[in-house]
């Protein structure tokens, strides 16, 4: 996969978002563009959400990550957007079926909820599986074929 991330966070997520980035440029294998927040004053996640998404949706990132405190509200945030599939990951195995059977392009962790090890080894998992396709791909499909026709319908 393409080496270049796009990763953000609230004050809630600030933290991890911090040791991803060491993580992941200590290994000189990504290149990471930092959306935001910048320090651990408190903020709102929808913005910053909306602003890793855009990165994605323009063609500029395959991948994200993003982190509040539980995690729900940028996956809430992220999934409003057509083409945006953000899994909500605790543990290894969620984020190795969020990428081999969902072919998640966000993965999104909470700060308050995963120690600093797991999360890392989580973000590894999901950086490091392939979308499996085949049945996966029909499915995925047809959650596009729903949010194409309720744009029709509108
Ligand atoms: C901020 O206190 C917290 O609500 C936020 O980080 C997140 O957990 C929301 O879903």
């Amino acid at each position: 996969m393409d080496k270049r991330l796009i990763i953000g966070s609230d004050h809630g997520g600030f933290e991890l978002k911090e040791a991803i980035k060491s993580h992941l440029i200590k290994g000189s294998q990504y290149e990471v563009l930092d959306a935001g927040v910048y320090d651990r004053n408190p903020s709102d996640y929808p913005p910053i959400a909306h602003r890793v998404v855009g990165g994605i949706l323009k063609g500029e990132f395959q991948r994200g990550i993003l982190i509040c405190g539980t995690g729900i509200g940028m996956s809430i945030t992220a999934n409003r957007h057509r083409g945006i599939r953000a899994a909500l990951c605790h543990d290894h195995y969620t984020a190795r079926y969020s990428r081999l059977h969902n072919d998640a392009n966000v993965l999104v962790l909470g700060g308050r909820v995963l120690g600093v090890g797991l999360a890392l080894e989580i973000v590894d998992v999901f950086l490091n599986t392939e979308f499996e396709g085949g049945r996966h791909k029909r499915r995925l499909c047809l959650i596009e074929e729903y949010e194409e026709s309720k744009r029709e319908r509108s």
